[in-house]
């Protein structure tokens, strides 16, 4: 058989947040803000903080652990690993590395960063579905891990209240099956948006100094009425096109998964698409926006409550900082069955 044809499909996922919970309420004692406002405005109750010692690299191995104990792997099974995040544990090495170390895999491996915000996870998806059909690597590890806690502005309620910490990781492995796994896909990118939702120092063009620390430069920025407006069309557009692409309406798509930025932004794309929000499954209230984490969390949550079922298809959709874009549509294997 030649390896073109190989599918790759989720074999496990798994997940970890941090225990600390930061609720409304205790943010509205921070800034001017309230939990009818928070919740109304985005659907967030309450998101993870991650403490010392639960870095990207930590929450992500873990997670990583996770989805291969569920699929009956151990590392030395994995042959490529790529971890999205917008917050790498240190500018290098790559957290990717971080992580192959502390769960231990093998050093004959590819490990690298994918770097998309919060589009991070479908692109380190595809990426990885695209390196495998080569035949070349026959399981992977894509990670979303993220902790946005740390570049967070504490004091800015127009953006503290939206973001929380933790990761989700996919065991990812090819098969010979036909039409299943990972089917049709897109990626997309905007740089003239940058400044819409961007970090302006801490990088090599404006490294941190005192005045860029005191003038809070090194913080997460967004303008977020802009950010909503081309989410919602951006991620409607991606799903209705990844579907036009696969000849799949969207009828037949049993769970719509998109990244969970602000339940107004779900309820739209759902409205847009003319899907209904039973469809959406999210879990925004508990966890806010967790960037490249956030699907993947809201996969296995999905999972794990008995929703996804073998053959099930099942579109992710994401949309984030770059600006950057995704879509992904899968149909759900488990080999055994
Ligand atoms: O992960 C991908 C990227 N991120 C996103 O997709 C997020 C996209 N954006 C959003 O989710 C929403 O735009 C926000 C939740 C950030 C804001 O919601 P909004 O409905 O667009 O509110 P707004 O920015 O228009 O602000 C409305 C008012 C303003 O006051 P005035 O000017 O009307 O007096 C804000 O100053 O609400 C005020 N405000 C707040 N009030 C209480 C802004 N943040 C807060 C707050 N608490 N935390």
């Amino acid at each position: 058989m030649s390896s073109a044809e190989l599918s790759v499909f989720i074999r496990a996922v798994g997940v970890r947040t941090p225990e600390r919970k930061l609720t409304n309420a205790e943010l509205s004692k921070m800034v001017d803000t309230s939990d009818e406002w928070i919740q109304t405005r985005s659907g967030i109750r309450e998101r993870r903080i991650a403490g010392p010692g639960e870095n990207p690299s930590d929450l992500g191995a873990h997670a990583a652990a996770q989805a291969l104990e569920r699929a009956g792997l151990t590392p030395a099974d994995v042959d490529l690993l790529i971890v999205a995040t917008m917050t790498p544990d240190v500018p290098f090495p790559s957290t990717a590395c971080l992580l192959q170390a502390k769960l231990g895999l093998r050093r004959d491996i590819p490990c690298f960063d994918v770097s998309a915000a919060c589009s991070g996870f479908v692109y380190a998806l595809q990426v990885a579905r695209d390196m495998m059909r080569s035949g070349a690597y026959r399981r992977a590890l894509v990670v979303g891990a993220e902790k946005l806690s740390s570049v967070v502005d504490w004091s800015d309620r127009t953006t503290c209240v939206l973001f929380g910490d933790g990761a989700g990781a996919a065991v990812l492995e090819t098969t010979a099956e036909r039409g299943v796994g990972l089917l049709g896909n897109l990626l997309g990118a905007d740089g003239n948006n940058a400044e819409l939702l961007h970090c302006a120092a801490g990088g090599s063009a404006a490294p941190a100094t005192a005045d860029s620390l005191r003038e809070g430069r090194h913080y997460l920025r967004m303008n977020g009425k802009e950010v909503f407006r081309h989410a919602v069309r951006v991620m409607a557009e991606s799903c209705e096109r990844v579907l036009a692409q696969c000849g799949v309406t969207s009828a037949e798509v049993a769970w719509f998964i998109p990244h969970q930025a602000n339940i107004r932004i779900l309820e739209a794309v759902a409205s847009q698409l003319n899907v209904g929000m039973e469809r959406f499954p999210s879990n925004l209230s508990r966890y806010g926006n967790t960037s490249a984490a956030s699907i993947p969390l809201a996969l296995e949550e999905a999972w794990k409550d008995g929703k996804i079922k073998h053959g099930d298809l099942i579109l992710i959709v994401a949309f984030g900082a770059g600006l950057t874009w995704g879509a992904t549509l899968l149909r759900w294997h488990e080999p055994s069955r």
